[in-house]
């Protein structure tokens, strides 16, 4: 496993941990490679880079309202300006489009993308990520419902995660159900003795508990997922050797997982924390480099 900052080029002969603004990273890491892209943004950050870089969404388009952006891609403000009367969704889905659409570009023609959000931002990023990769290439709305934290009074507890799945290649994606670990059935009288015991595939509502303090994958980093939720991402939607990618990788539970199911993977934080983290958390079989130096304004493009 090797840590690098953003700035070179990446060939994928190894696993990589990456510090960097992931939308810069991207860019380097060689296109059609990867069969999962796991992604669990943060909310509403990214506002200066979001300005800084394209304020408009759409691939490739050539109409009215078109611009040159990130890379020289073309874009258009089309569905930005219909969803813009929110000036604080505008900006996250303006952070988030370019990394999606390159997201894209970098998956396998099998590969799947899971997209993990809060229920107030999924609505607008389910329209964004259909306008990236198309209605037809949606596969499924997975719920994670976890029972944590203070409940009002005034309204149902809001104790669920959304993560939005897309496939790069509507009908060509690969998908093995037989590699997920199974689950007690709610109702096991209802089935037979046999069935009970051998238990069911799990559907698209996930009842998984955060990560428990004290447990022993716990990193205190913030954000982090249970590393149960990313084994089934894993286990359904990769290959073994496969290359799985989280460019937003906080505590690096992607990567832990992947180590335990035999899969390769990069990973990607611009937060010096959570590359401290990572590299506890997955140093054991650790072979560090010393990062390059990256001159000022040498990221590449
Ligand atoms: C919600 S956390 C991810 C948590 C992770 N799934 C885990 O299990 O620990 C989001 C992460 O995205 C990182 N991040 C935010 N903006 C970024 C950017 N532009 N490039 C790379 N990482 C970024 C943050 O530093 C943070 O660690």
């Amino acid at each position: 496993m090797r840590f690098q900052l953003q700035g070179e080029r990446l060939t994928l002969d190894e696993d990589f941990v990456v510090e960097g603004d992931n939308l810069v990273v991207l860019d380097a890491l060689p296109a059609a490679s990867f069969d999962l892209v796991y992604l669990d943004p943060p909310f509403n950050t990214g506002r200066a880079q979001a300005r800084a870089t394209l304020s408009v969404t759409r691939k490739d388009a050539t109409g009215p309202g078109s611009r040159t952006g990130f890379g020289g891609r073309r874009y258009s403000s089309r569905l930005l300006s219909r969803l813009s009367y929110d000036d604080q969704f505008a900006d996250y889905l303006t952070f988030l489009e370019p990394r999606l659409a390159r997201t894209r570009e970098l998956l396998a023609p099998h590969g799947t993308l899971y997209f993990h959000i809060d229920y107030r931002e999924a609505h607008y990023c389910k329209l964004l990520l259909d306008e990236i990769f198309g209605r037809d290439a949606f596969l499924n709305e997975l719920i994670w419902a976890y029972d944590y934290g203070a409940k009002p009074r005034r309204r149902w507890p809001a104790k669920h995660d959304t993560i939005l799945v897309y496939v790069r290649t509507p009908g060509g994606h690969h998908y093995d159900a037989d590699a997920v670990e199974r689950e007690p059935y709610m109702a096991p009288e209802l089935v037979s003795a046999e069935r009970a015991a051998r238990g069911k595939r799990p559907t698209d509502v996930w009842f998984h508990t955060i990560v428990p303090t004290n447990s022993r994958e716990k990193t205190g980093y913030p954000t982090q997922k249970p590393e149960g939720v990313l084994r089934r991402i894993v286990a359904a939607s990769s290959r073994p050797g496969g290359w799985c990618l989280d460019p937003f990788a906080g505590s690096g539970t992607l990567g832990a997982v992947c180590r335990q199911l035999g899969r390769r993977f990069v990973l990607i934080d611009s937060s010096p924390l959570a590359i401290e983290v990572i590299r506890r958390r997955l140093g054991d079989q650790l072979t560090p480099l010393e990062a390059p130096a990256v001159p000022a304004g040498h990221a590449r493009r």
